[in-house]
């Protein structure tokens, strides 16, 4: 397929499945259509399970996009049912969808004879980008990803829709058109933070937004200090799942994902010369409901933010799996990763946090000049 033509897909439907020679041929139940947004003719609508299984491959028991293989995850049901898990840790965590809520709420706020328009990155299964579109149903809210959301299609309020491509490629048909652009937890994808920065920049209108969540792969014990690493056979207070987090950004830095730069991301924003007003928040989640709450509610939240993180996080080991093998990780360590994983969280033998990041900045007026066209060739 060439994806360099054929990247840009709207998507209305699709119940995914696995690359196929017959799907590959199967042009004709593609729809031309126009995008609001965009100069370029050739946008296509999805609109049939055959589209789904061209961007789609099958590897060692899981479905994975069939476009990148930066991104080594998988895009299937048990994927995206982690991914909701996560969504709502982070809403029970943070209380909304988004930080810096008044700002985010005045520059979405409906204004005449201009759109406004929220674009999420690395959409996965679209929980963000839905929970947007039914916030603000003034606003076209559009989730971006590599592989086609089989999950959420039906799902979509009429103010939302995904479309399909490599965010590393450029988004020119998106430059100077959005008021919000957020990305969560993407940098395994991420080829180049600071090229990335500037891209989001271009596609922002002065004024607009940008939001980005990222989590350290480094965990915390119960008394806020680095968590040892299990190794051999693991002993008391070491933990398998932060040393299958530790493997696993080794093996992604590796691959080519620029996820060290994650951490610097507040750096990169303010040192931008397209952005102001740049900052962070950052949120500690318990891994697993073992931490106590100062009152009933909010023992109650630390309580229900555990166990989304817990089922979240048993859930990321296994979905890591391929990535491991495929790395030359022996099958009998991976399996001590996802099993070491399972038994201390669900007996809480190891008290973890987590700790998520929350960049955000606002893109100013100066401009941009265009340098090559199609952006950062992957
Ligand atoms: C860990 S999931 C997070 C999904 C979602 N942002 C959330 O927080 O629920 C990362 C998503 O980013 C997508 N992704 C990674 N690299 C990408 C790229 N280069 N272009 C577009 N999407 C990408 C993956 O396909 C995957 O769906």
């Amino acid at each position: 397929m060439s994806f360099a033509m054929d990247r840009i897909f709207t998507g209305s439907g699709g119940t995914g499945g696995v690359r196929s020679a017959e799907s590959e041929n199967d042009a004709d139940d593609r729809q031309s259509v126009f995008s609001g947004i965009s100069d370029a003719p050739s946008i296509y609508s999805f609109n049939s399970s055959r589209d789904g299984l061209a961007l789609l491959r099958l590897i060692q028991g899981r479905t994975f996009n069939a476009q990148n293989d930066l991104y080594y995850m998988p895009a299937d049901m048990p994927e995206f049912a982690r991914q909701e898990k996560e969504h709502f840790a982070h809403l029970v965590g943070v209380g909304r969808l988004y930080v810096e809520h008044e700002k985010v709420q005045r520059i979405l706020s409906p204004t005449d004879g201009e759109q406004k328009r929220i674009l999420d990155l690395g959409t996965g299964v679209g929980t963000w980008a839905i929970g947007m579109a039914q916030e603000f149903p003034h606003a076209e809210v559009i989730g971006l990803d590599l592989a086609p959301n089989t999950a959420s299609a039906n799902l979509l309020p009429p103010n939302c829709r995904f479309e399909f491509d490599d965010f590393n490629l450029g988004l020119p048909h998106f430059h100077n058109s959005c008021d919000i652009i957020h990305g969560r937890i993407i940098a395994i994808g991420m080829k180049d933070f600071k090229w990335f920065i500037t891209e989001v920049a271009k596609c922002l209108k002065p004024g607009g937004m940008f939001l980005m969540v990222e989590g350290d792969h480094n965990l915390w014990n119960s008394k806020k200090e680095l968590q040892e690493l299990a190794y051999g056979t693991g002993g008391p207070g070491q933990s398998w799942y932060a040393r299958a987090m530790f493997e696993a950004a080794l093996t992604m830095q590796k691959r080519g994902s620029d996820i060290d730069a994650r951490m610097k991301l507040y750096e990169l924003i303010s040192s931008s010369q397209y952005f102001e007003d740049a900052g962070e928040h950052i949120h500690v989640f318990p891994i697993g409901p073992w931490e106590q709450g100062a009152t009933p509610e909010d023992h109650q939240r630390k309580q229900i933010l555990g166990i989304l993180e817990r089922q979240s996080m048993i859930d990321l080991v296994q979905s890591l799996g391929p990535l491991f093998i495929s790395e030359g990780y022996p099958k009998e360590l991976v399996d001590q990763f996802i099993k070491g994983t399972e038994k201390e969280l669900n007996e809480l033998t190891v008290h973890m946090y987590i700790k998520w990041f929350y960049f955000f900045g606002t893109r100013n007026s100066i401009p941009i000049e265009d340098e090559k066209a199609g952006g950062n060739d992957a």
